[in-house]
């Protein structure tokens, strides 16, 4: 969903559900930890890609103390230099792409995943969503099919995309494009526009295939395709399953939910699942007015507070008011029943969705579980660390609210390699995910950082005041709770992470913080702090002052000696958002030109066949100038740039200094703007072929700005895109999946290998 900060509009990222006092950088913490950080990735070889081959680059040994590293994904040696040229900033209402590069969409809205479903009219009279593409297209992953039919990790001409669907372009309740005539925005909501509602978010897994003249597209009658949507049964697995806050009239047990909701994020397994994470779920629930009275006050009013539901609060589509059917009275999370457990009511519900939840994109016969281990929060992405043989694995994830924190999980099992391809991979998942420790991480101004366990054995935990935790489930399921009682740093919202195949350094999109002030007021604001070290004022179309943090930036770690196990790491900042004409000392720290600069880095995926860092925006501050973006990027590590101090001056004059860790700047050869996205989308989700030939993106919600009053009339949406670009019926804007190839792609590996041109 767009990050604007247009008032006009109700944004259900905007949360600001957290008021803890944490603070910043107070705590001194352990031993600083060596900032010389020496690449140390395995050479691999050298293979052609998309963007073509790379000349090999120096490795080396050194002295300071991190492990070595062996990528086990086949890094086609590290780039040194990205050829293509530059895409221009563009307002106009296309995807543009460089010079030598095509585009086609392949997958939007609506299209149908049978051969009996109608073709798609676009609109708003279209039904059956339940057997068609969801919208909102967002996180995406790459599941390869042998000819055979098998997973295959090399098949690199079919396979499978699996893929969020986010949301819906909505103005006040009503899915407006969904709906002939805009749908209705008052109270109660017809069960009618609900149920297209209820069906178009979630996930879909679409088989695409690549013809002999080298077209990709979908394949409308495949057998592995299908939908998991608000209502599909879903499986409670890890600490949290049965315990009694999962409890509802659906699942006594509380071992089941229903769907997945507001997925943003993914992550592929290293046994070959799809992840995908649950992220403004919040917002669809709604809460009577004098709710906290009919629960007693007790501790659950706290949890639901702290995860934006004060009572009263009012759910984004009405949902809970089109009917007395069960699937629509689960979305108000008033305690109704008479029980004391809750079996007899929905009070439990908003406890069912929040989590990292795992799919078996191969087979659809089996349930999706929600991975409760991995706790609960406004989940972006899960990223892997570099699966070591006999040594835990650690996943990666970001909580995106302003002020939220980021989050580890590493697995109480060591990898064995033979899980790479296991005959059951859901049980694969039983075994990494559903036992082991989570930590929240805590920022240092000297650079360093600490990893702190959400446990009961902590004792700021077992001792929180504002919360008595139960047990590992309470925190599992309460985890915001859990990470402020350990004084975790508040962060400029955590949007996607991604591991660095070359190094195993993790990256963290850091989009955008409006409350960062110099001097806060309220509890919902926060001083900038050395991970968060930029306050200050961007100006949209020559009037309006964007304050905070409106550009955002990226964080990157390098673990300790433990390497997935580490409970400390080193920091610095890769790369601050930023105008090319804004301030250099202050606001464009990483010296970004106009064939670099962004605003809002939200998507963020490591390549594993080139070591590209592809950083995807979904921007609302730059937007008066270029819509959307995805850039191409070649960093370098941890510690490769210099400290800098950013100084602040209070109201009563006096000053406030912030140590910051500034990354070696970018040279025109490591970061350009690959791509531009269509009037008001966002660019999110990436996967490839294996061989690096064929990139997958999502474009969502271009037209995002139409007014719902305009719907009937194409001349008034902001976008017409993807019809504009020749792709399906109407003109209604649709979010879509398009494939970028090289148009070279014919060439002769040895052909482009020679050429060293991207
Ligand atoms: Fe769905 Fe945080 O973006
Ligand atoms: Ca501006
Ligand atoms: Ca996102």
């Amino acid at each position: 969903m767009k990050n604007t900060q247009d008032p006009s509009r109700v944004h259900f990222n905007d949360e600001d559900s957290n008021t803890s006092s944490n603070p910043s950088f107070e705590s001194v913490l352990s031993a600083r930890l060596s900032r010389r950080s020496i690449l140390r990735g395995s050479v691999g070889t050298v293979a052609t890609t998309m963007l073509g081959a790379a000349s090999l680059s120096a490795c080396g040994g050194g002295d300071d103390d991190t492990p070595s590293v062996t990528p086990t994904t086949p890094v086609n040696t590290p780039l040194k230099a990205l050829g293509f040229a530059a895409v221009a900033k563009s307002l106009e209402d296309k995807v543009s792409v460089p010079a030598g590069y095509s585009f086609s969409v392949i997958y939007a809205l609506g299209d149908p995943l049978r051969a009996s479903t109608a073709a798609y009219k676009n609109d708003g009279t279209d039904t059956d969503y339940e057997n068609r593409a969801g919208d909102h297209h967002d996180g995406m992953e790459w599941f390869g099919l042998a000819a055979d039919g098998k997973p295959s990790t090399t098949a690199a001409d079919r396979g499978l995309l699996g893929m969020n669907h986010e949301a819906t372009t909505d103005e006040v309740r009503s899915s407006f494009f969904l709906h002939a005539n805009g749908g209705t925005s008052t109270l109660p909501r017809p069960a009618s526009e609900v149920d297209k509602e209820l069906a178009i978010h979630g996930v879909s897994v679409v088989e695409v295939k690549k013809a002999s003249d080298g077209k990709w597209s979908y394949i409308k009658d495949s057998a592995f395709n299908f939908r998991v949507t608000t209502l599909t049964d879903v499986e409670i697995s890890g600490p949290a399953r049965g315990n009694k806050l999962l409890i509802t009239k659906y699942s006594p047990t509380g071992t089941k939910t229903r769907g997945t909701l507001n997925n943003c994020g993914t992550g592929k397994t290293p046994w070959g699942t799809l992840l995908t994470g649950e992220e403004n779920w919040a917002g669809y629930f709604t809460r009577n007015a004098t709710d906290n009275a009919a629960r007693g006050n007790d501790k659950s009013v706290t949890a639901l507070n702290r995860y934006g539901r004060s009572q009263g609060a009012a759910s984004r589509h009405g949902w809970e008011s089109a009917g007395s059917e069960d699937k629509y009275a689960r979305w108000n999370n008033s305690k109704l029943g008479a029980s004391a457990d809750g079996s007899d009511d929905y009070r439990n519900e908003l406890n069912g969705q929040g989590y990292i939840v795992e799919i078996d994109a191969y087979d659809k016969s089996k349930l999706a579980k929600k991975r409760t281990g991995l706790g609960r929060f406004a989940h972006e992405s899960a990223a892997f660390g570099t699966p070591v043989v006999g040594k835990p694995l650690a996943a990666y994830m970001g909580d995106d609210s302003r002020g939220e924190y980021i989050y580890k999980f590493v697995s109480a099992a060591n990898w064995d390699a033979a899980d790479a391809n296991p005959a059951n991979r859901m049980a694969a998942g039983d075994k990494y995910l559903d036992s082991g420790k989570l930590y929240v991480a805590k920022f240092a101004a000297d650079g360093t950082g600490q990893w702190i366990e959400l446990a009961l054995s902590t004792a700021a935990i077992a001792g929180y005041a504002s919360y008595a935790f139960a047990d590992q489930a309470d925190i599992c399921v309460n985890t915001r709770l859990a990470a402020d009682a350990v004084g975790a740093t508040k962060m400029d919202r955590p949007e996607w992470c991604s591991v660095n195949p070359v190094n195993g350094e993790v990256y963290f999109a850091l989009t955008n913080n409006s409350n960062r002030r110099v001097e806060p007021s309220g509890s919902s604001q926060m001083a900038p702090d050395s991970a968060n070290p930029r306050v200050y004022t961007d100006v949209k179309g020559g009037t309006t002052n964007q304050t905070g943090n409106p550009n955002g930036h990226i964080l990157r770690i390098k673990e300790g000696a433990a390497g997935s196990a580490a409970t400390s790491f080193t920091w610095d900042v890769y790369l601050f958002g930023a105008e090319s004409t804004a301030a250099a000392g202050s606001v464009n720290l990483s010296s970004l030109t106009s064939d670099q600069d962004l605003s809002s880095p939200d998507g963020l995926v490591f390549s594993p066949s080139t070591g590209i860092c592809w950083i995807q925006t979904d921007d609302g501050a730059y937007t008066d100038v270029t819509n959307c973006m995805m850039l191409a990027a070649i960093p370098g590590q941890v510690g490769d740039g210099a400290k800098k101090t950013l100084s602040y001056t209070k109201a009563d004059g006096g000053a406030l200094n912030v140590d910051t860790f500034v990354g070696k700047a970018p040279t025109a050869d490591t970061l350009k703007r690959f791509l531009v996205g269509p009037k008001d989308c966002e660019i999110t989700g990436l996967c490839e072929t294996p061989d690096g030939k064929a990139l997958f993106i999502n474009v969502q919600h271009p037209g995002e700005g139409t007014a719902m009053a305009n719907v009937a009339d194409p001349s008034k949406y902001t976008s017409q895109w993807p019809s504009n670009a020749g792709y399906g019926a109407g003109k209604r804007p649709r979010s879509a999946t398009i494939v970028i190839t090289k148009n070279d792609a014919a060439a002769s590996a040895a052909d482009r290998a020679s050429s060293q041109g991207l």
